[in-house]
């Protein structure tokens, strides 16, 4: 994409002085730069209670280029891009800084010739997302001539009711056109190209089908704590922290089966379409189909390491998830019969997130050996800390007498991939919403979790506690085995 190509606009970021600022956005947006991808001309304005002054905050901008970008700073072009940043300092909950904020825009609208679009990045707390909706609209700033956009961070809403209230809020300012829920395992390059993975290999989409697959396994693990997050991170739990937004993302990822070219309306259904379809699970059998846990004190890579219930801005006696697991079914009929085997925690032994897809063992005799000596072949998607696809399939080593396991690599494993929110940013800027989550997901995801998160409040379900440098509660692993399964 060549510059002339994306429309001049306004970006508007709402906590610039924060850690996603500085980690992820001022990085990707110096990146897209750097490949013409950004808009120009383009006014970017960031804001923060923090009082600065335009030239303090470029150059907090530079350090976070200098630490965090993927490529060096380029000192030749590094003064021009920061020429396109200001700052406002602007506390959310008071009228006066709206007014200086569009005070603001409009100097630059001007100043630049540009044409009215704005878009409006929320990287605040959850808490402030619905005041900063409204008083755009109340002090006129989300009209404007050209298009308008607002970016929200995850968590989007606590539980079904608080997700739905924050949904109205946003509605009465923005169309779900024009609102972009982001979830930044849908920006991964490698979790976006699992659908040309398939279309492009026949070999892989005639095998990704329900006679072919035995199960799916999705995990994501960490060998981290819950470090200074225990604020937000004790009300969450592993649940709403990691499973209801970007696992059941992947899920539907892996699920989701396009015909080529789709529109973004069409894509839009169709995902949540495979959130809707997630088999409900009745009250009684929660127990049978999900397992959550809490770490104990133990050892991660050689370091002892505290129990959860230790850990600073725990609450005494918490009874918070820091692991969970389940076991989830698609009704529809490509998956009906597939079951999905998910699962995340803090404390545990590795860090990786994977999709492993197990295939069906083929019953026959081949060569002397037994149908039960021969493991499963696995299409295995590795999504951090590689990423990467590799299929595991056997070779009968003849002279050995013995089969021997091959990984064939599927994929180029290049060091110059853009990050997540680089990708993201281009498609929110050029208004393509594919890797978004659309309301309709959100809602369905919210359901299906909900009589979940009401056992979890309620204390009906048993919390398993694991040592921490474990691979979690023993109860995951007999999720799978009581289906002849184990996890991948
Ligand atoms: N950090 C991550 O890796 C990450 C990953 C996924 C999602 N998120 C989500 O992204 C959002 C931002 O996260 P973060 O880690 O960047 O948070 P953070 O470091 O705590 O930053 C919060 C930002 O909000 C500003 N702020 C706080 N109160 C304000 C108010 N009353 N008015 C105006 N601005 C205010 C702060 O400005 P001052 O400090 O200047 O007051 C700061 O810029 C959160 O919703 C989080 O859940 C973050």
């Amino acid at each position: 994409m060549n510059e002339q190509n994306v429309q001049s606009m306004t970006f508007v970021l709402f906590g610039a002085t924060g850690d996603l600022a500085q980690r992820k956005l001022f990085p990707a947006l110096y990146n897209l730069y750097l490949e013409g991808k950004l808009p120009s001309p383009i006014s970017i304005i960031g804001l923060g209670r923090s009082p600065f002054s335009d030239l303090n905050f470029q150059s907090i901008v530079e350090r976070s280029l200098r630490e965090y970008s993927r490529r060096t700073v380029q000192t030749s072009i590094l003064g021009e891009f920061l020429s396109k940043f200001r700052y406002c300092a602007f506390d959310a909950r008071n009228q006066n800084s709206y007014q200086l904020l569009h005070d603001i825009i409009i100097q630059r609208e001007k100043q630049l010739g540009l044409s009215g679009n704005r878009l409006f990045y929320l990287s605040v707390s959850p808490n402030l997302v619905d005041v900063i909706t409204s008083n755009l609209s109340a002090c006129g700033i989300s009209q404007t001539n050209g298009w308008k956009r607002l970016i929200v961070e995850k968590p989007f809403g606590s539980d079904l009711k608080s997700a739905q209230q924050l949904n109205g809020k946003l509605r009465e300012v923005f169309t779900e056109d024009e609102i972009y829920r982001i979830d930044h395992y849908l920006g991964k390059p490698i979790v976006q190209n699992l659908e040309s993975l398939k279309l492009a290999n026949p070999i892989l989409d005639s095998l990704l089908n329900q006679k072919q697959i035995a199960n799916v396994q999705i995990t994501a693990s960490e060998t981290v704590g819950v470090e200074k997050r225990a604020d937000y991170y004790d009300q969450a739990g592993a649940i709403r922290d990691m499973f209801q937004n970007h696992l059941l993302q992947l899920v539907r990822m892996t699920a989701l089966q396009l015909p080529p070219k789709e529109t973004n309306k069409k894509i839009g259904k169709k995902q949540g379409d495979i959130i809707e379809s997630l088999r409900p699970i009745k009250q009684q059998d929660i127990s049978k189909n999900v397992v959550r846990g809490q770490y104990e004190s133990g050892e991660v890579h050689g370091k002892s390491v505290a129990g959860y219930q230790e850990e600073p801005g725990v609450v005494a006696y918490s009874k918070n998830d820091t692991f969970f697991a389940a076991r989830l079914y698609i009704d529809n009929p490509s998956w009906s019969k597939i079951p999905f085997y998910i699962r995340t925690g803090k404390r545990l032994d590795q860090k990786s997130t994977r999709i492993v897809i197990e295939f069906r063992n083929k019953s026959i005799n081949l060569g002397g050996f037994q149908d039960s000596e021969i493991p499963s072949n696995l299409l295995i998607i590795e999504i951090s800390p590689h990423e990467r696809v590799s299929l595991w399939n056997y070779i009968d080593n003849f002279p050995m007498d013995q089969l021997d396991l091959t990984c064939n690599n599927l994929s180029t494993n290049s060091e110059e991939q853009p990050e997540s929110y680089e990708i993201l940013l281009f498609d929110a800027i050029n208004g393509n919403k594919t890797f978004f989550v659309h309301w309709k997901e959100v809602e369905s995801s919210w359901k299906w979790t909900q009589p979940l998160l009401e056992a979890f409040q309620d204390d009906t379900l048993p919390l398993y506690p694991y040592p921490a440098g474990s691979s979690g509660p023993h109860a995951a692993d007999l999720l799978l085995q009581e289906n002849g399964f184990s996890w991948r």
